[in-house]
């Protein structure tokens, strides 16, 4: 005769249980996966630079060259990565007041995106930043006003210019990341009158004025004049709801993606704009939680590619769709290999 269970209570509990037994039953009720697909690839590339450059506070990362900007790129393709989203790093001694050398045909992010585009023809989604603050030489993201602080309207001008050049360059999506009001609109406008209907726009929507992001200023050599921050521009990272409407704007302007950064602080704003939203939704897991998860492997501390697929996957069980990391290299490469 069969024993009666300990308590019924039991029976949910060995429900869950049973269905982790073996790998193949966890993979087959896995509610969140991770792909290559899902992957996009930031890249630095540096005027200038007969070499590729080692970014010191993002292990693994480079301030390229553009030949060795095209060879990660054919890498990425063979890795099976759909995108990559460009930043250029101009010669400081073409920084000014306005940023013009974002804008320049002949500008660092404009070449770069030609050559990738004539080496990987339609292989990748190519993605471009859309901003001053690499081009200025205060390091803000937009132009200044008479006050000393970031003239909106003034930098929407800018903006607009940035995101033709790289459109004419060849990006498929502009990715405006200045958090100026009105930019996506600005934006839209702009590149349809040029006659580039086609190029899109991700929109970094909802962007936290966030420490995570201090190795990237050495990736693209940026200090804010007077010690400056970007906290009049970008969200403070006490506010959830207002990520909301901050991307609710950005839809209803016309952005075709919209971009929640950084990532891992930011789960709950993920969650909220999946919901809100019926257009793609990235995050950007910065250079700051790469570099912490790099730091913390180097010593031994954690596993860093566990902790890296581990944190992907957190990302897109929040809810976003695409996730740009710079572990995008390494996790297609793992990916693969299971
Ligand atoms: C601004 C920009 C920043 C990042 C992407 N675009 C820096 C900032 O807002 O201060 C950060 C990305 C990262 O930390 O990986 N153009």
């Amino acid at each position: 005769m069969a024993s009666a269970p300990a308590s019924p209570a039991a029976y949910p509990a060995r429900r869950l249980r049973r269905l982790r037994r073996t790998p193949a039953l966890r993979r087959m009720v896995a509610e969140t996966r991770v792909s290559v697909d899902d992957l996009v690839a930031p890249l630095f590339v540096r005027e200038g630079s007969a070499e590729p450059e080692p970014i010191a506070s993002m292990p693994g990362q480079y301030q390229h060259s553009v030949a060795s900007l095209v060879a990660e790129a054919k890498r990425l393709v063979s890795l099976g990565v759909p995108g990559l989203v460009l930043f250029g790093v101009p010669e400081p001694a073409t920084r000014d007041a306005v940023g013009s050398g974002a804008w320049d045909p002949d500008g660092i992010a404009q070449r770069a995106l030609g050559e990738l585009r004539s080496a990987l023809g339609d292989q990748m989604v190519l993605m471009a930043d859309t901003c001053l603050d690499e081009y200025t030489e205060h390091g803000h993201c937009g132009v200044l006003g008479a006050d000393g602080g970031v003239d909106n309207d003034a930098t929407l001008e800018c903006y607009q210019q940035v995101a033709v050049a790289q459109a004419e360059a060849g990006a498929d999506l502009v990715a405006p990341s200045g958090m100026m009001d009105g930019q996506v609109g600005a934006l839209r406008a702009a590149l349809d009158g040029a006659g580039h209907q086609q190029v899109g726009i991700m929109a970094y929507a909802a962007k936290y004025a966030s420490a995570l992001y201090g190795p990237f200023r050495d990736a693209v050599d940026v200090s804010i004049a007077g010690g400056g921050d970007r906290r009049t521009y970008q969200q403070d990272p006490a506010n959830r709801r207002e990520a909301r409407a901050e991307v609710a704007q950005d839809v209803a302007e016309g952005a075709d993606i919209v971009m929640v950064k950084p990532a891992l602080t930011s789960l709950d704003v993920i969650a909220d704009v999946r919901r809100a939203v019926d257009v793609p939704v990235a995050a950007y897991q910065v250079s700051g939680e790469y570099a912490m998860v790099k730091a913390a492997a180097e010593r031994g501390w954690v596993d860093g590619a566990a902790v890296a697929l581990e944190q992907v996957t957190a990302i897109r069980r929040a809810g976003a769709d695409i996730v740009l990391t710079y572990f995008a290299a390494e996790l297609a490469e793992h990916l693969g290999r299971r």
